[in-house]
C-alpha cells in the first residue's frame, strides 16, 4: 500500500516538474528571443523575470503559464529567430509581420496549437525543410513579400486541414501549381500572386468548395500558369478571381453557378466568346478582360460594373452582334474549344479578309474551311450548315470526336468533305454522290464504315458474329480467313491512300530550287526582293522621310502583322500567292523564288528561300538576320515587311515594287517592253541608289556592306524612283573592323578586284559595283557581254579605255539617249565619277557620301525642281552623331574639291 502511495506521489511530482520545466523552457525561449532579436531587449528587459508580463506576450491564465500568443507586428525588429521558438508548444498565435527579421526561419514542426502565423514583409531568406509539418490547427498563414530562396509549397500543408487563409504572394514559390492545395477543403482565401508558379490549374481544385478569393495573378516565371480555366466553374463560393498576367488559354467557362464580384483575367491568352453567364452575373462589380484573344461581340455588362475590356481583344464590333458569317465561324471554333491559333487569327468581323487561318472565300462567302493537321479536338459544329456556299470542308488529321452532323448533307455546294484520321464516331451521313467524302481513320460504327471501301468485309463481320453460335466450324474458319483477307486488303488500301496523300503533300511543299550562277550558289544568305509601289501621287510626293512614307503606305499591311509582330502565318502567304502558283512568280534569284502576292488587296513580294541554300541556317540565325534587316530602313532601300517560318520553309515578305528592275529598264528592253530611260531619269535613279548605299554604309554604329549591288537588285516604283534590294550579302561589320575577310560572294563583273582576289570586304566594294552600274546606265550595255571579243567583254575595261578618246566615247554612250549639250556635260561628269568609283585600288575610290554630293549637285544643275532635297535635311534629325560627323566630313571634302576629281589621292584621307 505505502509503496503504491509513494509511487503515485512520485508520478504527481514528476508531472509537476515537467510542467514547471515546460514553463521554464517557455521563459527560456522568450529570453532567447530577446537576445537574438534587436529592438526587443530594452522593452522586455525592464519588465522583471515574468516573461508573461512582456508586451506582446500572452500566457495561459493560471496553471503552467504557457505562452499562447506572441504578437509583435510592425516594431522594426531586426535579427534572427532562435531555434528554441519551437519549444513554445502552447503557442496559438505568432505574429511577426512588418518587421525586418532575417536569416533562416526556424522550424516550427509539431506546434499543434498554432492557429495563426503571420510573417509578411520580413527578410527571412529560407524556410526549414519541415515547414508546416504538424501544424494541424493552423487556420491563418500569411507570408507575403519575403525574399526567400525559391521553394515549392510543401506536401505537409495537407496536414493543415483547418486552413482558412493561405497568403504567400511575392514569396519565391516555384514549381507547378501545388496540387496538394486541392486537399484543403476549408480554404477560403488563397493568394499566391507574384511567384514563379507554372503549369495548369489541377482539376482537383474543384474540391475547394469554400474558396471565396483566389489570387494567382502575375506569375513571374518565364512560363507562367497556363492551360484552361474550366475548373473555375465549379468553385461555387468564389467572389474574387484574380488570375491576370498569366498564360491561361481556352474560353471563359460557364460561371452561372458563381457569385463572382471581381473577375480579373486580363493579360492572358483566353479565347472565345465571352459567355452570357459572365455578362449577366448579377453579383459582378469589377471585370477586367483586356489583352486576351477574346472573340465575338463586345460583351455588354450592367452599367454598375467597373470595366476594363477594350484593349487587345479580337471582338468583332464595338457594340451589337457580329456578322452572321462571323457568328457561324465562331460557333465552329467553339466546337473545337476555341483553339488559340484560330483565336489569334479569327478576330474582328471579316472572315473573308484573308487573315482568318483556313478560311477561303469566293465573292465574300466562305467557300472552304481548310483546317487539316491543326491538332484540333472537340466536335464539328452543326452551325457549319449556315455557311450555305461552303464547297470544301477539310478537317483531316485532327483529334475531332463526336459525329459528323447530319445537317451537313443539306449544304448545296459542298464538293469535298475530308475528315480522315480523327476520332469521329456514329455514322457518315448519306451525302449526295457529287460530294467527295474522305472519312478513313475514324471510329465510325460498322454500317457507317462502308465509305472506307471495305463494305463486303464489314458485312462479313456482322455475319460472323450472328452465325458463331450455331454455325459449322468449317464455314466459320472460312469466314475468319475471309475477314482476315478483307482486313489485310483494307489496310493495304488505307496504306496506299495515306502514302499517296503524303506524297501529294510533299509535292505541294517541295522545296524551291532555282538556277543560280556558280558564284551565287556559294553564298549563304537571306535575299531581299520587292518593294513599294504605291506612293499614290506623282514624283513630287517625297517631302517626308522614308520611314513616314513607308508607315503610311504599309498601314493596312501593318495591321496584318499586328498579332504576330513581323511574323505571318503560312496560311496567309499560301492564300496571298495562290499556293505559290507558277503564275505568281516574279523572278528567281540566288536563294529562291520571288512570288507576287495579294494580301488584302495590297501587293507584296514573297521571297520563298531555297531550302537547300538556307539549310545550314537555323531558325535562330534566320531570326537574327531578320532582326538586322528590320533595322535597315530608308526610302531608297527596300523594306522588309514580315517573314514566316514553317518547318524548313523560310519566307520573307516585302512590299511589291511595280516598276520592275533597273536591269529590265536598261538592258532587257526588248523582253520587258519598257521605253528607254531618259538621262534625267537615269541620274535620279543613280542618286537614289547612292543615297540608299550611303545610308547602309553609315548606319549609326554599324556599317552594312551590300556586296551584291547590280541592276537586277535595284527596283523601281511606278514613278521610276529606285530602291536597293537584296541585302542578302549584307554583312554586319563592326565599326572597328570595317574590313571583313569573308568568302567571296557577289556577281561577276561587279566584283571589286581586291574583293575577287583576296575576299577583303570594305565599303569600297560597293563603291566599285556602283561605278559599274553608272557605266551601264551611261552605255546601256551589260557589264559582261560574251558576244564581244575577249578584250572587250568587261565593260569597265573598255569604258575606261574609251574615256581617253572623246569621239570614241561619244559613240560608246547609249544610242538610246538623246542628249543636249548640257546633258552631255553632266554625262561626262558622271562618267568621270564612274571611272573613279571603279579605280583598281580601293583607297582611290571615293566614299559613297562623296558620290551622293557629287551627283546631287549635278542633278540640281540639271533639273533643280524635280529632285527632292528632303533626304539630307530630314534625316539629320534621325542621324546618329557618328553619321553626322561622317556627313560633315564628306561635305568638307566636296567643298575643297568640288571642281574636278583630278586628285584622287585626296580620297586617301578617308581610309
Ligand atoms: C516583393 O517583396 C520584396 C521584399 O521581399 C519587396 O521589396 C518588393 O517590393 C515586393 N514586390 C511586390 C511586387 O510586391
Ligand atoms: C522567377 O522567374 C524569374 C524569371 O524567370 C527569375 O528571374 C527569378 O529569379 C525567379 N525567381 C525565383 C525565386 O526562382
Ligand atoms: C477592380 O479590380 C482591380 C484589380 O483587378 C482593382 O485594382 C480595382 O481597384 C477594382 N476596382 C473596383 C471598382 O473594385
Ligand atoms: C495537341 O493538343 C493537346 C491538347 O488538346 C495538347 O496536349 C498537345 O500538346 C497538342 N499538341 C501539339 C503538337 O500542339
Ligand atoms: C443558322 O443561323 C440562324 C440565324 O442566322 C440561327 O438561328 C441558327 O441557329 C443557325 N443554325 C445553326 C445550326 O447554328
Ligand atoms: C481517339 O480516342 C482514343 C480514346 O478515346 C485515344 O486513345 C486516341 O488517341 C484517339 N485518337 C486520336 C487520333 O485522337
Ligand atoms: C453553288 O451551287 C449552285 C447550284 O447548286 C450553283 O449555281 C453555284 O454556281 C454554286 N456556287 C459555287 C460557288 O460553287
Amino acid at each position: 500500500m505505502g509503496r503504491e502511495t509513494s509511487g503515485l506521489v512520485a508520478l504527481v511530482l514528476l508531472l509537476l516538474l515537467v510542467a514547471a520545466a515546460a514553463g521554464a523552457s517557455d521563459a527560456d525561449a522568450i529570453r532567447d528571443l530577446a537576445k537574438s532579436v534587436a529592438g526587443l531587449g530594452r522593452a522586455w528587459g525592464g519588465a522583471g523575470d515574468d516573461v508573461c508580463g512582456f508586451s506582446g506576450v500572452t500566457c495561459e491564465r493560471g496553471g503552467g503559464g504557457r505562452v499562447t500568443s506572441l504578437s509583435l507586428p510592425n516594431q522594426g525588429l531586426t535579427g534572427t529567430l532562435p531555434a528554441s521558438l519551437s519549444t513554445l508548444t502552447a503557442l496559438k498565435d505568432l505574429q511577426l509581420q512588418g518587421n525586418a527579421l532575417s536569416g533562416a526561419f526556424p522550424s516550427l514542426a509539431g506546434m499543434g496549437s498554432l492557429t495563426r502565423l503571420a510573417l509578411d514583409g520580413n527578410a527571412f531568406t529560407s524556410l526549414p525543410k519541415d515547414f508546416l509539418q504538424g501544424l494541424t490547427s493552423l487556420q491563418y498563414l500569411s507570408m507575403d513579400d519575403l525574399p526567400l530562396e525559391s521553394w515549392p509549397v510543401p506536401e505537409a500543408i495537407s496536414g493543415c486541414s483547418s486552413l482558412d487563409t493561405f497568403s504567400a504572394s511575392n514569396a519565391s514559390i516555384t514549381g507547378d501549381f501545388p496540387v496538394v492545395l486541392a486537399n484543403l477543403a476549408s480554404l477560403r482565401n488563397l493568394r499566391l500572386s507574384y511567384n514563379n508558379l507554372t503549369g495548369v490549374l489541377p482539376s482537383g481544385l474543384s474540391e475547394l468548395i469554400a474558396i471565396e478569393s483566389l489570387q494567382l495573378n502575375n506569375q513571374r516565371s518565364e512560363r507562367k500558369l497556363s492551360g484552361p480555366i474550366d475548373v473555375i466553374a465549379s468553385l461555387k463560393s468564389l467572389k474574387l478571381l484574380w488570375i491576370q498576367s498569366n498564360e491561361f488559354t481556352g474560353p471563359i467557362p460557364d460561371l452561372s453557378d458563381l457569385q463572382l464580384e471581381s473577375f480579373n483575367v486580363r493579360d492572358n491568352m483566353l479565347t472565345g466568346v465571352v459567355p452570357a453567364s459572365l455578362t449577366k452575373l448579377a453579383s459582378l462589380k469589377n471585370v477586367s478582360l483586356s489583352n486576351n484573344n477574346l472573340q465575338g461581340p463586345m460583351p455588354e455588362f450592367a452599367n454598375t460594373v467597373t470595366l476594363d475590356i477594350n484593349d487587345g481583344n479580337g471582338f468583332c464590333v464595338k457594340s451589337g452582334p457580329c456578322d452572321p458569317m462571323t457568328t457561324t465561324l465562331l460557333e465552329v471554333a467553339a466546337g473545337f474549344g476555341y483553339p488559340l491559333d484560330l483565336a489569334v487569327s479569327w478576330k474582328g468581323n471579316a472572315p473573308c479578309s484573308q487573315q482568318w487561318i483556313g478560311i477561303v472565300c469566293s465573292s465574300s462567302d466562305v467557300s472552304s474551311i481548310n483546317l487539316p493537321n491543326r491538332n484540333l479536338s472537340g466536335t464539328i459544329s452543326p452551325a457549319i450548315v449556315n455557311l450555305t456556299r461552303l464547297g470544301k470542308l477539310i478537317l483531316s488529321n485532327n483529334h475531332l470526336s463526336g459525329v459528323i452532323p447530319d445537317v451537313l448533307i443539306t449544304l448545296p455546294n459542298l464538293s469535298v468533305l475530308d475528315v480522315t484520321n480523327n476520332n469521329l464516331t456514329g455514322q457518315v451521313p448519306k451525302f449526295k454522290p457529287s460530294v467527295k467524302v474522305l472519312a478513313e481513320g475514324n471510329q465510325f460504327g460498322e454500317s457507317g464504315d462502308s465509305k472506307g471501301g471495305g463494305g463486303g468485309g464489314s458485312d462479313g463481320g456482322s455475319a460472323s458474329s450472328s452465325s458463331s453460335s450455331g454455325g459449322k466450324p468449317k464455314s466459320n474458319a472460312g469466314m475468319i480467313i475471309g475477314i482476315i483477307l478483307a482486313v489485310i486488303i483494307l489496310f493495304a488500301c488505307i496504306g496506299l491512300l495515306v502514302h499517296h496523300r503524303k506524297k501529294k503533300n510533299l509535292d505541294k511543299f517541295r522545296p524551291v530550287s532555282s538556277k543560280t550562277s556558280p558564284a551565287e550558289s556559294e553564298m549563304m544568305k537571306i535575299q531581299v526582293v520587292g518593294t513599294n509601289g504605291n506612293s499614290n501621287g506623282s514624283s513630287a510626293v517625297p517631302t517626308e522621310l522614308y520611314s513616314h512614307v513607308s508607315a503610311a503606305n504599309s498601314a493596312n499591311i501593318a495591321d496584318l502583322f499586328d498579332s504576330h509582330g513581323m511574323q505571318l502565318p503560312m496560311e496567309v502567304l499560301l492564300n496571298a500567292t495562290n499556293n505559290f502558283s507558277e503564275d505568281c512568280i516574279l523572278g528567281r534569284g540566288g536563294f529562291g523564288v520571288v512570288f507576287k502576292g495579294d494580301l488584302n488587296g495590297k501587293l507584296i513580294a514573297v521571297k520563298r528561300c531555297d531550302s537547300g541554300a538556307m539549310g545550314t541556317k537555323g531558325q535562330q540565325e534566320f531570326l537574327a538576320e531578320i532582326d538586322v534587316l528590320r533595322k535597315v530602313r530608308h526610302r531608297h532601300l527596300v523594306a522588309l515587311l514580315g517573314y514566316c517560318t514553317h518547318g524548313n520553309e523560310r519566307l520573307l515578305v516585302y512590299e511589291y515594287m511595280s516598276g520592275g528592275t533597273l536591269q529590265e529598264h536598261l538592258c532587257d528592253l526588248q523582253k520587258s517592253g519598257y521605253t528607254p530611260l531618259t538621262w534625267t531619269q537615269r541620274m535620279t535613279i543613280a542618286l537614289d541608289v547612292a543615297r540608299g548605299i550611303e545610308y547602309l554604309h553609315g548606319l549609326a554604329q554599324e556599317t552594312f556592306i551590300h556586296r551584291d549591288l547590280k541592276p537586277s537588285n535595284i527596283l523601281l516604283d511606278q514613278d521610276l524612283r529606285a530602291k536597293v534590294s537584296d541585302f542578302g550579302l549584307v554583312k554586319l561589320a563592326k565599326d572597328t573592323d570595317k574590313s571583313l575577310l569573308t568568302r567571296v560572294a557577289g556577281t561577276f563583273g561587279y566584283l571589286a578586284p581586291e574583293y575577287a582576289t583576296t575576299g577583303k570586304v570594305t565599303t569600297k566594294v560597293d563603291v566599285y559595283a556602283y561605278g559599274v552600274i553608272l557605266m551601264e546606265m551611261i552605255t546601256g550595255r551589260k557589264v559582261l557581254d560574251d558576244s564581244l571579243p575577249d578584250d572587250e567583254t568587261h565593260l569597265v575595261t573598255i569604258f575606261r579605255r574609251n574615256m581617253l578618246d572623246k569621239e570614241k566615247f561619244r559613240k560608246f554612250v547609249d544610242p538610246k539617249l538623246e542628249l543636249s549639250a548640257e546633258a552631255w556635260n553632266s554625262l561626262l561628269e558622271v562618267a568621270d565619277l564612274a571611272r573613279h568609283c571603279t579605280a583598281r585600288e580601293a583607297y582611290q575610290r571615293p566614299d559613297m557620301c562623296h558620290c551622293v554630293n557629287r551627283l546631287s549637285s549635278l542633278v540640281d544643275q540639271w533639273k533643280p525642281t524635280n529632285i527632292d532635297e528632303d533626304d539630307d535635311e530630314g534625316q539629320t534629325s534621325e542621324m546618329g552623331l557618328h553619321q553626322q560627323l561622317e556627313k560633315w566630313r564628306c561635305d568638307d571634302f566636296t567643298i575643297s574639291d568640288s571642281d574636278t576629281f583630278s586628285s584622287f589621292n585626296m580620297a586617301r584621307r578617308y581610309n
